[in-house]
């Protein structure tokens, strides 16, 4: 439905900034859903796993997205997103340290990003949607009226994400964790094809020293300032 008051909010962010869970309160609280871009780049990452596909082999994975041979598309269920490979929900398999390894070397290519930038300009399209990713603001929601760079220092992400781990009951060391976590910034900050960066109207937002409560306050503080305007 081409709805004339369509809200689309972008959230971009590196790695453990906290982008996903704030931004499922976030979305819950405005009464839209949250389209998490990373689990598409997720779901490209793992079928290139499941093919044998090499995460650095730009000319496989052209021949894929060419030949719509890894079909990915979202879904929501009782406002969760349903990521799904080839008609088949994958959601649940999309979580691994090797899939995201595989995602952040697969979203370099310009063909794979060409691809999945354009669907989530479809869905943008279709509803509102508050949109996660790294190249919202700047590439695949330009005009949106809320742009939201959520950051923290890489120490204080790697601890989170070390606290994530060492909970889901995973071995974890912490240094490992920050030394991958700055590699996939570099990767993600680094690669030709939309880098990591934020938009120039984005609000930057650090939650270096900031709780989740508190973090999720100023996201709201923000997208108000806009809209209730
Ligand atoms: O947010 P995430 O960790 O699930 O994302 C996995 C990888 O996908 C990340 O390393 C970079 C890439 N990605 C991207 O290039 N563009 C997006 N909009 C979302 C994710």
């Amino acid at each position: 439905m081409a709805d004339k008051q369509l809200i689309s909010i972008a959230v971009d962010g590196p790695v453990s900034a906290g982008k996903s869970s704030l931004c499922d309160a976030l979305s819950q609280k405005l009464g839209i859903l949250h389209l998490d871009t990373g689990a598409m780049y997720r779901a490209v990452g793992l079928f290139a796993i499941k093919n044998n596909i090499s995460p650095d082999d730009e000319e496989a994975l052209e021949a894929v997205v060419k030949n719509k041979l890894a079909d990915i598309s979202v879904d929501y269920q009782d406002g969760r997103q349903i990521t799904k490979l080839n008609g088949e929900d994958v959601s649940a398999l999309l979580r691994s340290e090797k899939v995201g390894a595989y995602a952040s070397a697969v979203s370099r290519f310009p063909v794979v990003r060409r691809y999945l930038v354009s669907l989530q300009q479809q869905l943008a399209r279709e509803r509102s949607l508050l949109i996660d990713g790294r190249d919202i603001g700047t590439v695949v929601l330009p005009d949106a009226k809320v742009k939201i760079f959520l950051t923290a220092s890489p120490e204080e992400r790697a601890l989170r994400r070390y606290k994530q781990l060492i909970n889901a009951g995973s071995k974890a060391d912490y240094n490992m964790v920050l030394s991958d976590l700055l590699a996939r910034d570099e990767q993600d900050k680094n690669r030709k094809a939309d880098p990591l960066r934020a938009a120039p109207d984005a609000v930057i937002l650090d939650t270096s020293k900031l709780n989740f409560e508190e973090s999720l306050q100023e996201m709201i503080n923000i997208v108000k300032a806009v809209y209730d305007n």
